[in-house]
C-alpha cells in the first residue's frame, strides 16, 4: 500500500485570502436576497437553520461552552450566539485571515479565539466543552491519497502513516487499506477519536459526503454517484476529498456515542417552485441565479451532518 498525504495546512496558513473561491453553504444563505434563500421553505441564514434544528436534538439549556473549529467568516456562531446569549463560545482555526474575519464578526460577543491546526491541541484542552461544531469542514483535513507516491515520502512517512491505519484498523475493527485505490479521511477519523476521547457531550459534524444518496422523489431533478469512496474535489490552491461518514460514525459508536446522520436537507427546507424547478430541469443555465440554485441543490444533498451525544443506545 502506498499513500500520499493530501494536506492543505499550508494553503490555510499562507494562501488563503478570500472564501469566496469555496462558496459554503453557509456563506451562499448569508446575503439577505440570495437566491438560495428563496429557495427555502423559511429565509434565514444557515446558522438559524441549523441552531433550530438542533434545538430539538440537543437540550441548549444544558449546554454553556461551545467550541467551533474552522469557523470561516463566523457567521454561524453569531447566530448561534443571538439566538442564544448565555453561551460561551471559543473558535479555533488555522487560517489567520479567516479567524481576524472571525474577531470582526464576533467582536461585541464576549468570544475567544485561537489560531491553531485543530489536530494539533490536545484533548485536555478540548473535554470543557459541552459542545463541538465542525461545519463544512472536515475535508480539509489530510486525507491519504491512494496510489500515488511522493518522490520525497521516506519511509519514517510510510511507517507513521501505517501505523496510524493499524491503529484505527485494531481499535475500531475497520477494513482500511484492503481497498488500495480506496483513499482514507485519516485527518476526520483522528478529530472524531479526539472529539469523543476528550468527552464532549455533543459534536455536530458536516462535509461533502462520498456515501450520500439522492432521495427517490428528488431524482427527477438532481443526479450524483453515491461511490463510496472519498473523492477529490479541486478547489483554488488546494484539493479536498469528500468525506466517508461510516467510519467516522463506528468510531463514535465504538467510543459509545449515539449518532445522527442525514443530509442538509433535513433541516434546510425545500422550496420547490416552478422556478426553481425549471432551474433544476436545465441542462444547461441560462442565468447565474439558476446556476447557483442548481449548485445549492447539488450541496443540500451532498453534504450529510453527524451529531454525536455521548452515552450509549439504551
Ligand atoms: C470550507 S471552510 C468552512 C468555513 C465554515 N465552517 C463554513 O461552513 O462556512 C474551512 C474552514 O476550516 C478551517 N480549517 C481548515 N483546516 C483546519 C485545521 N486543520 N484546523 C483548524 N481549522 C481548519 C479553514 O481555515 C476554514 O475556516
Amino acid at each position: 500500500m502506498k499513500y500520499f498525504i493530501n494536506s492543505t495546512a499550508d494553503y490555510h496558513q499562507h494562501d488563503l485570502n478570500s472564501l469566496g473561491w469555496e462558496l459554503t453553504v453557509c456563506n451562499s444563505l448569508e446575503p439577505l436576497n440570495s437566491p438560495c434563500r428563496k429557495a427555502l421553505t423559511s429565509p434565514y441564514s444557515f446558522g438559524k437553520h441549523l441552531y433550530n434544528f438542533l434545538s430539538k436534538i440537543i437540550p441548549f439549556n444544558d449546554i454553556r461552552s461551545v467550541l467551533e473549529m474552522g469557523g470561516g467568516m463566523g457567521y454561524l456562531m453569531r447566530d448561534f450566539l443571538t439566538l442564544n446569549p448565555k453561551l460561551r463560545a471559543k473558535m479555533i482555526d488555522i487560517s489567520p485571515y479567516l479567524l481576524d474575519k472571525q474577531k470582526e464578526m464576533l467582536q461585541s460577543l464576549g468570544v475567544d479565539f485561537e489560531l491553531a491546526d485543530i489536530l494539533t491541541v490536545s484533548s485536555n484542552d478540548l473535554f470543557c466543552f459541552d459542545l463541538a461544531i465542525m461545519n463544512e469542514n472536515l475535508g480539509d483535513l489530510p486525507t491519504l491519497v491512494a496510489e500515488q507516491i511522493e518522490e520525497n515520502n521516506s519511509d519514517q512517512n510510510t511507517n507513521n502513516i501505517l501505523g496510524k491505519l493499524e491503529h484505527f484498523n485494531k481499535k475500531y475493527n475497520l477494513p482500511l487499506g484492503l481497498n488500495e485505490k480506496e483513499h482514507i479521511n485519516i485527518g476526520a477519523m483522528e478529530i472524531v477519536e479526539k472529539l469523543c476521547l476528550a468527552g464532549i457531550k455533543y459534536i455536530y459534524l458536516s462535509e461533502h459526503s462520498c456515501e450520500a444518496v439522492v432521495p427517490e422523489e428528488m431524482k427527477p431533478y438532481l443526479s450524483f454517484p453515491s461511490s463510496g469512496i472519498p473523492e477529490m474535489i479541486s478547489l483554488k490552491g488546494h484539493k479536498e476529498f469528500t468525506i466517508k461518514f461510516s467510519y467516522l460514525q463506528k468510531i463514535a459508536k465504538m467510543l459509545h456515542y449515539k449518532t445522527r446522520r442525514g443530509a442538509f436537507a433535513d433541516f434546510l427546507p425545500l422550496n420547490l417552485n416552478d422556478k426553481v424547478k425549471t432551474a433544476l430541469r436545465l441542462t444547461t443555465s441560462f442565468n447565474d441565479e439558476q446556476e447557483i440554485v442548481r449548485q445549492f441543490f447539488y450541496d443540500i444533498y451532498k453534504y450529510e451532518y453527524l451529531i454525536l451525544i455521548k452515552g450509549d443506545e439504551k
